[in-house]
């Protein structure tokens, strides 16, 4: 049983959910360290009982900050979710991936290894650091290509991707060398309410209730595989109980979908839930310059997590029906986040 829990990135899309998840338990003390970066939002917790659950604006690379942390709360398990996520930005602007991805990942394994070392045996052996990661890492596969399974190779092609596999790197480490008890997931595409709109769902979604033009990579033919949000927090609070330390566990819900279908998924139900007179919102998709080293495929193999006795309750259907319905009732939620971002990259070469 984990009373003390130790979130970074808490108030970005995964986090907050994972925030969300945890703080009905009142006999869990929830510490939330994040930076505050655009893709924050403090609200997404949705936290009521104030008394569970603490925010520290901090940066995760700052050592100082960091060490005060881990000795002031005394964290039993740490969930590290804080990162910079979009792959266009990190085309544009890699460095600030590298510090954060690759440094602040860093600096967050030497803080709580040194943290880890002084405590007692049972404290010690109880205590679990679980590094969240993404399918990007093992790059992009061919129509035919079997789904990712946790022991192949790395071979990101994005700034992104590669700053998101130094890490991973840098965590199986600190657990060969230095047996921190680390376990690494990584996920796929997930989706669900509370993304920041810069993601293709809540863009799309969007760009339809301003009627504007829905930009699409290419021939929008590339396939991800999508996981429903609070699927994939099941599974991380399933990987903190019963995970095996040292081990790599992939997440996703097999269900492989080409971007275009997505998005004509979205333009249909949109169809059907706010009609609109001899129009269809499918007339916005627009075909744009593809994005450099763009991945074609990702498919994840889970069947490791189904052996903790996890398995994704959402269909496809069900689960973006849904999430079109929570943006259609929130759509203060996209209008504030679009203050942040008017789609720079997209488009671009
Ligand atoms: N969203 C997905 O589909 C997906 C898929 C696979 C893996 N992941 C991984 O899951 C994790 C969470 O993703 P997300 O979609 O919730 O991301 P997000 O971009 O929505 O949120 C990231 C959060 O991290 C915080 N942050 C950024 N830099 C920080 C720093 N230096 N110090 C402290 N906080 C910082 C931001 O303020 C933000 O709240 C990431 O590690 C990401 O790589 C996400």
């Amino acid at each position: 049983m984990y009373n003390k829990i130790l979130i970074t990135g808490g108030c970005g899309f995964i986090g907050s959910c994972l925030i969300r998840s945890l703080s009905k338990n009142n006999d869990i003390e929830i510490l939330n360290i994040d930076n505050l970066t655009y893709a924050a939002n403090i609200n997404a917790t949705q936290v009521t009982n104030k008394t569970n659950y603490q925010l520290i604006k901090a940066d995760i690379s700052k050592s100082n900050e960091i060490k005060d942390i881990f000795t002031n709360f005394q964290p039993d398990a740490v969930f590290h979710l804080a990162a910079e996520t979009h792959v266009d930005r990190s085309i544009d602007g890699p460095s600030s991936f590298i510090e954060t991805n690759i440094l602040g990942t860093y600096n967050l394994l030497n803080e709580s290894l040194s943290y880890w070392k002084n405590l007692d045996t049972k404290n010690k052996k109880n205590f679990r650091f679980i590094h969240i990661s993404t399918d990007e890492v093992y790059g992009s596969l061919g129509q035919n290509d079997q789904p990712f399974i946790e022991d192949n190779n790395y071979k990101p092609n994005s700034p992104y991707s590669a700053s998101k596999a130094s890490a991973d790197h840098l965590v199986r480490a600190w657990y060969q060398t230095y047996k921190l008890p680390l376990i690494i997931t990584n996920t796929s595409n997930n989706y669900g309410p509370w993304q920041f709109p810069e993601k293709l769902i809540p863009l799309t979604i969007n760009k339809c209730l301003k009627r504007e033009k829905i930009p699409v990579f290419g021939d929008g033919k590339q396939i991800r595989d999508w996981i429903r949000v609070e699927d994939h927090v099941k599974g991380l609070l399933q990987v903190l109980d019963k995970g095996i330390i040292g081990e790599k566990y992939n997440i996703g819900s097999n269900c492989e979908i080409e971007n275009i279908e997505v998005i004509n998924s979205i333009c249909n139900i949109l169809n059907e839930i706010l009609p609109l007179k001899n129009f269809s919102y499918n007339e916005l998709i627009n075909f744009v310059e593809d994005r450099p080293g763009h991945d074609f495929r990702y498919a994840i193999d889970s069947s490791k997590m189904k052996e903790l006795g996890w398995k994704p309750i959402f269909s496809w259907e069900e689960g973006i029906k849904d999430t079109v319905e929570w943006y259609l009732n929130n759509k203060n939620y996209l209008n504030l986040n679009e203050k942040k971002y008017s789609g720079e990259r997209l488009g671009k070469l």
